[in-house]
């Protein structure tokens, strides 16, 4: 009789209630433990995260049977206390058995549609470390909120992966980039399937039943967005780059005719790799590869280390600009990561300019061409200059124009500052901030620093106005 069944809201906490919500949470240090908040403060999902502590280890041990998409297991976190907390909330949406913390068993409660309520059975101390351990099941399929569920079920087994909404369906985290931690995930499943998630494999052993379970590790710290499970009938590739980055790739077998496009696509992960470290500097992580599930989905997404491509990606032939896009994405985005979402052109600006330049070493067209077809390709009219990269709005949060026109800034600050700072900006960035957070503002500032110019009235133009931006300011060569 789990919890989550009983109170599950389809509604979402629209950000005014929200907002309200945060307001009337104590946060006086000197009334005693107080709550933590439910929401991370983020202004464009106010109730994604929670507050209070802050999470450094997520181990998952599951287990999930494909034939009827039952997820089953525990995860255990293991944070700080930011404050006395009398009780504090973790986002989740399947139903849970029960919670532990520190060893001593907790009152849950399912409040909201993602939201665990936890009040363990003595206030936690500022300062504190604590362990949560939260027993669970069920078919995440069927488990909506706002009516929607974004785990995929698939011919041969099932997928998570979505942004920024995806750890709801399969395990309890404090779901947002702003707490990044390390993740062991260990998954168990039937004969015949294999399971697939970030990082290095570990170990695989038997799991009883003819059950396999494989171990896998994420050793850096990576956002909750950013981690990904998988089980399906997969044909596993692996290989190394030249620097020696194991590469583990994985398609499923119930890809059909398409699996020859996207095999061709994302077999090219070690050399895009080798080619991006000449580019943003060392690859961040200890692991790298790309998983194709036959979802029929038509979006990818970087999940780290191992990114996830939607097998209609591929429909149409190859696509390697998508796999250097989710690739550059582990500098942009994974290793860096945004500090709100709001900063998300950190990410998608930066990815897509990446896959400008891999056109230009290819002699396909440079950077500039591309940016100076993209820009004609929009009259002064269309919405699309309407929406601010910098700040596009959770709505607009994956809008073209934050790929597009947040390339184009790229471009204009290269015009502007030429090559040498450019690529020298674009190294440096990621080597300073690796493993962890930023705003849009600090990449203005250290860009302005590298380069000693000033600099707010291109990114103004190209990040925030809500009008086409003239050509002459995208400089260089007007073709
Ligand atoms: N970050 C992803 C990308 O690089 C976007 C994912 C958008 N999410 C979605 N469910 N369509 O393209
Ligand atoms: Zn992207």
């Amino acid at each position: 009789k789990g919890v989550g069944g009983l109170v599950r809201q389809r509604l979402i906490v629209t950000g005014a209630v929200a907002a309200v919500l945060a307001l009337t949470v104590p946060a006086s240090a000197a009334d005693g433990p107080s709550p933590g908040a439910p929401g991370a403060g983020d202004s464009y999902y106010p109730d994604y995260g929670n507050g209070g502590y802050d999470v450094s280890h997520y181990d998952l041990r599951l287990k999930y049977q494909p034939k009827t998409d039952e997820l089953s297991g525990t995860t255990t976190v293991l944070a700080r206390a930011e404050q006395d907390l009398s009780r504090f909330n973790l986002d989740f949406a399947l139903d849970v058995k029960e919670v532990h913390v520190n060893g001593r068993k907790a009152k849950v409660s399912a409040t909201g549609s993602h939201e665990l309520e936890i009040t363990p059975a003595e206030p936690l101390k500022k300062g504190e470390r604590f362990s949560v351990v939260v027993r669970y099941s069920g078919v995440p399929s069927e488990v909506e909120v706002g009516g929607y569920t974004s785990w995929q079920r698939t011919p041969d087994g099932g997928v998570a992966a979505n942004e920024p909404e995806s750890a709801w369906w399969w395990y309890p985290s404090n779901d947002h980039p702003s707490d990044k931690a390390t993740f062991d995930i260990s998954i168990a499943v039937p004969k015949g399937y294999k399971s697939l998630s970030n990082g290095d494999l570990v170990s695989e052993e038997p799991a009883g039943g003819g059950w396999t379970r494989s171990n896998w590790r994420s050793g850096q710290p990576q956002a909750t967005y950013l981690a990904t499970m998988a089980v399906g009938k997969f044909d596993v590739t692996k290989s190394k780059t030249e620097s020696g980055i194991p590469v583990v790739n994985a398609y499923s077998e119930s890809l059909g005719d398409e699996d020859g496009s996207a095999r061709a696509s994302i077999e090219r992960t070690a050399e895009i790799t080798d080619w991006l470290e000449t580019v943003f500097g060392k690859y961040p992580f200890s692991s790298v590869g790309g998983y194709v599930p036959a979802t029929g989905a038509g979006f990818a997404l970087e999940t780290q280390t191992r990114p996830f491509y939607g097998n209609a990606r591929f429909k149409k032939g190859t696509d390697v600009s998508v796999v250097v896009h989710e690739l550059a994405h582990q500098w942009y985005g994974d290793s860096v990561s945004v500090r709100k979402w709001r900063d998300i052109w950190l990410n998608e600006g930066f990815a897509s300019y990446a896959s400008w330049l891999w056109s230009e070493k290819e002699g396909e067209g440079t950077a500039q061409e591309i940016a100076s077809e993209v820009y004609e390709s929009y009259p002064a009219n269309d919405p699309f200059w309407k929406v601010s990269p910098g700040d596009p709005g959770a709505e607009n949060q994956f809008h073209g124009a934050v790929y597009d026109r947040g390339a184009m800034a790229l471009q204009a600050l290269r015009n502007k500052i030429g090559d040498k700072d450019f690529f020298k900006i674009l190294e440096g960035w990621q080597t300073e901030r690796k493993g962890g957070n930023a705003r849009v503002e600090d990449f203005i500032e250290y860009s302005e620093k590298v380069s000693g110019k000033s600099l707010s009235s291109l990114f103004d133009t190209w990040l925030y106005k809500t009008s086409k931006p003239k050509k002459p300011a995208l400089g260089g060569e007007v073709n």
